[in-house]
């Protein structure tokens, strides 16, 4: 038995692609296909599989159908987490989207789930993308302080809903956690965050995280391990279409 990780599928089966460098970007070039052979040669019936979020382009749930039935049909269990493409899924309405797809799809939110003795937990995050401002050295002097002030209050609220997940799973007798985010749990001048906090709080072991594509984004937050927790980013352009294996 295995667990997985892997985002950002950005499917469209059935809605319009918003993204015009999934059209002209190599990684992107057939990636569905891709990605459903190298689930196909990996993943096994008994493994957990986690999506860290913008799993479809669709506006709603009837834009998305084909999308949710395609990562359905995967191998394993399959565990979704919000991103910030996805408009089919109001927090309020997860418990309806769990029992719309009961046994096929597991929507990660205010709850968790269970692998082995681990609690999986998590929300979608938030991180404040600039704008920046750059000086002539390229080097950042500011930054639009608006945008910043509105960053952290949507940083907050994610923050209460990655406590909410922790709580659940602690109260359940949980104490080995690996979290979750869609969002980079620092933004690029951070080394810290309320999300970097919690984890060490908690005991994570790790925190996986999507949401960055392209090369100039791999490495806006952390990655490797740092005081003692380790930071993946899953990203599927970044994986190149191989779930990443997060543990035995
Ligand atoms: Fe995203
Ligand atoms: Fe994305």
């Amino acid at each position: 038995m295995s667990l997985y990780a892997i985002g950002d599928l950005h499917l469209h089966f059935d809605s319009e692609l918003k993204a015009p460098g999934q059209l002209t970007g190599r990684v992107w070039q057939d990636h569905e296909r891709i990605f459903q052979e190298n689930c196909a040669s990996l993943i096994r019936e008994e493994d957990t599989l986690v999506l860290v979020g913008d799993h479809s382009w669709g506006k709603k749930l009837s834009e998305c159908g084909k999308d949710l039935d395609y990562i359905a049909a995967l191998p394993g269990r399959k565990i979704l987490l919000r991103g910030n493409h996805d408009m089919f899924w109001d927090v309020k309405k997860t418990e309806k989207l769990n029992a719309l797809y009961e046994g096929r799809l597991f929507f990660l939110q205010n709850n968790y789930y269970a692998y082995e003795d681990y609690a999986l937990v998590g929300t979608k995050g938030y991180t404040f993308e600039g704008p920046f401002y750059l000086d002539r050295y390229g080097h950042v002097a500011g930054w639009d302080e608006a945008e910043a002030a509105h960053a952290e209050k949507l940083v907050a609220r994610e923050a209460d809903r990655l406590q909410i997940s922790f709580e659940a799973a602690r109260r359940d007798g949980y104490r080995k956690f690996i979290m979750f985010l869609h969002y980079p749990p620092t933004n690029v001048l951070q080394r810290n965050s309320v999300f970097t906090k919690m984890a060490e709080a908690y005991g994570a072991s790790q925190v996986i995280y999507g949401h960055c594509h392209g090369e100039s984004r791999f490495h806006d937050s952390i990655r490797g391990k740092k005081r003692g927790i380790r930071y993946s980013l899953v990203s599927g352009d970044c994986l190149r279409w191989h779930p990443m294996k997060v543990l035995d």
